[in-house]
């Protein structure tokens, strides 16, 4: 008998169902007998033996199925080694879980902070593999993340709409797109949408490129701008400033977000008359594109092979479209950015898209 506990933690994306039943299924077909234990709402589950046992018929029909079957939060890394509310120590209590149940091993699915946990358990000595979620795909060691393509689709059509309303009524548009730390799906969605500008973390931007870029399009007889911001860009004024002085700053913010600050700025240099659009969490929302619905379904088969052959310890990566084990401990706590000299970002500025640098 094979006993496997599931769990997905961190924010959600399109593709969690997906990628859990190409485990299920890959376990199903090549092992008589499996128990399946899905931890509920994340990390928060094993640490409070919050679990449900699992059938095959669980994951049928949910290839498709946005969100995730077992629920999700957030329980920060940082805050694994602090003592809950009464004393809890998490990191004992998630052990304590595991071998209750009397688990063969942990099959988590998150991103960048979940990994960094299934880590920390590896460590503790618990058998874990780890698929890598999120819609930043700015997880080290894998090309691709699930989650990553889906968002890109909706981050796009959002784009795309805005371009008829922002030239029929010459405007610029600044449209806010997930991701604080890397500029990943800003970077994709705004070169399939034909954004003009794309600000993104890793290229702090200059407001009077920004200016120059709408001056040039006016002058070209196109009177609107479409900006495709990351929630993360950042001013070169404010990248210089010392980590202290840029979190006061952000104490004090007075803007729902970087967009509006960007709003301000532009309105009082150009006199355009700027909007900013926020898709936000419906990036994450609906339905797993086709992409992400092969993606999953190959990371998840790979996981229950690796599962079957005792290979713990491992992140299911995708590496030159093909799958790759790679041990825990050599990608938790690195963070993939887009490369500011990468190849992307110099054909993007090729065809004149600005980068505001
Ligand atoms: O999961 C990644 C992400 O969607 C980021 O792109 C975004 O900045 C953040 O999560 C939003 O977090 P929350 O869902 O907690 O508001």
């Amino acid at each position: 008998m094979l006993k496997i506990g599931m769990l997905t933690s961190g924010g959600d994306c399109q593709a969690l169902n997906a990628a859990m039943r190409g485990v299920v299924k890959g376990l199903h077909e090549n092992v008589d007998e499996v128990e399946l234990y899905g931890f509920l709402n994340g990390y928060h589950g094993l640490i409070y033996g919050d679990y449900r046992l699992l059938s095959g018929r669980d994951f049928s029909g949910i290839l498709t199925k946005g969100g995730t079957i077992l629920g999700t939060s957030r329980t920060p890394f940082k805050m694994m080694r602090e003592p809950d509310e009464n004393g809890l120590d998490k990191v004992e209590a998630m052990k304590h879980n595991y071998y209750k149940l009397n688990l063969d091993g942990l099959v988590i699915l998150g991103g960048n902070g979940t990994q960094k946990t299934a880590n920390l358990l590896r460590e503790e000595g618990l058998n874990v593999i780890h698929l890598p979620k999120t819609i930043d795909n700015d997880i080290w060691g894998t090309d691709v993340t699930f989650g990553f393509q889906s968002a890109i689709d909706i981050a796009t059509e959002a784009i795309d709409r805005i371009h008829t309303t922002a030239a029929s009524h010459n405007r610029v548009f600044i449209v806010e797109v997930m991701g604080h730390k890397v500029g990943w799906l800003t970077l994709n969605a705004g070169v399939a949408s034909g954004a003009d500008v794309v600000l993104i973390p890793e290229i702090p931007f200059d407001i009077n490129k920004i200016v120059d870029t709408i001056e040039k399009r006016n002058k070209e007889g196109k009177g609107f701008t479409i900006i495709a911001c990351a929630e993360g860009a950042i001013s070169k004024k404010d990248a210089k400033l010392s980590k202290k002085d840029y979190k006061k700053k952000l104490e004090n913010y007075t803007y729902p977000s970087v967009s509006y600050e960007i709003a301000e700025q532009l309105t009082k240099k150009t006199g355009a008359e700027v909007r900013v659009v926020v898709p936000g969490h419906a990036q994450r929302g609906g339905n797993p594109d086709p992409y992400d619905r092969v993606l999953c379904t190959r990371l998840g088969a790979a996981a229950a092979m690796a599962i079957i052959d005792k290979k713990w310890g491992n992140m299911v990566a995708m590496v030159n479209r093909a799958t790759k084990l790679i041990p825990l401990e050599k990608v938790a706590g690195k963070l993939k950015q887009v490369d500011p000299k990468g190849t992307m970002i110099q054909e993007a500025k090729y065809i004149g898209i600005s980068f505001g640098d």
